[in-house]
């Protein structure tokens, strides 16, 4: 490998993360608002010795297979159902994520479409905004006190337990399901017990789902899901979207079937189903989980770490293989 090696960075990212990068080798970064086109990513991997590339980068064999000097890749962020790791692995190269640095953030927004979704605070926002608030009424934007309600959790992992221990001052019981092993702190800490998918559906006050995209998890939440819930359940997304067959959550929120949602990811980023932006009792952001100074740039210095240690033969901090 020459003494430079040569990395790419497939969008911008925060500076401490190009900061290091600069330090130790030559970066080309991504100069438009964009994400690479698919000839793009592959022309730029071709002379590479290391890429950082964002989640809708597909990291698959035509990926591998277009790099030949390729040591390593680093996910700018915590999911990776982006990367084939079987195939990386296959192909005896590293890949990485960035676990942990996101986690509060993405818990915090979870909880902040939760407290939005059940107090419509964006509908009402909206009202006053159009300058057509009449003054006060008793009927006006009731919406649903969280306090004492159950939680359910889809998934939890390091999100998850992070947002169970946010709500310990709402005082709800958690019930979980999911993830990739049981989570003991959250069942000793909090109290949390895990329930069959078809019971948590149907026991749920409110579900947030947290868990990564897998097989498993890909429309876990579809029409039959939602003929579970109750009529009165709030379900908040902050996991990915494919988890949520979103045609058919367009049709349970228009009909009443659960009663509001509150999403940051969706099925087929960046547009949304039919009908869902139309919807009165759905909060939406776009896919900001992890946009906070101090996530960002966390993932920003954490991915460089890991790239440059696939550079010097070392483990990365955060290593997908196993
Ligand atoms: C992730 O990290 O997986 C988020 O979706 C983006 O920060």
């Amino acid at each position: 490998m020459p003494s430079r090696p040569r990395i790419v960075v497939t969008r911008a990212i925060p500076e401490p993360g190009l900061d290091l990068l600069r330090r130790h080798a030559a970066v080309w970064v991504n100069p438009e608002d964009r994400p690479l086109t698919r000839d793009e990513l592959l022309t730029q991997a071709a002379t590479a010795h290391g890429v950082m590339g964002l989640l809708t980068d597909r990291i698959d064999a035509g990926f591998f297979e277009a790099a030949p000097l390729l040591r390593g890749y680093a996910n700018y962020a915590v999911g990776y159902d982006n990367i084939d790791v079987p195939e990386a692995t296959r192909r005896g190269l590293p890949v990485s994520n960035t676990p942990d640095v996101l986690t509060l953030a993405t818990a915090e927004l979870a909880f902040g479409l939760l407290l939005a979704a059940a107090r419509q605070i964006v509908a009402a926002d909206a009202v006053m905004r159009s300058g057509n608030w009449p003054g006060w009424g008793p009927l006006q934007f009731i919406g649903t006190q969280l306090t004492g309600r159950t939680l359910g959790i889809f998934g939890p992992g390091r999100i998850g337990l992070a947002l169970a221990r946010l709500s310990r001052g709402f005082d709800m019981p958690i019930v979980a399901c999911g993830g990739r092993k049981p989570n003991d702190t959250l069942v000793r800490e909090l109290g949390a017990r895990y329930l069959p998918f078809e019971d948590f559906l149907a026991t749920a006050d409110v579900i947030a789902i947290t868990a990564p995209l897998t097989p498993q998890t890909r429309h876990a939440f579809d029409a039959a899901a939602f003929a579970r819930m109750k009529p009165t359940a709030i379900l908040v997304n902050t996991g990915r979207g494919p988890i949520i067959d979103e045609a058919a959550l367009v049709t349970a929120l228009a009909h009443g079937q659960i009663a509001a949602a509150g999403l940051d990811v969706y099925e087929f980023e960046p547009r949304m189903a039919e009908g869902l932006a139309a919807l009165k009792n759905v909060v939406i952001t776009p896919h900001i989980g992890s946009a906070t100074r101090t996530a960002r740039d966390g993932m920003a210095v954490l991915a460089a770490q890991n790239l440059l240690a696939m550079l010097d033969g070392t483990t990365p901090p955060t290593c997908l293989n196993p």
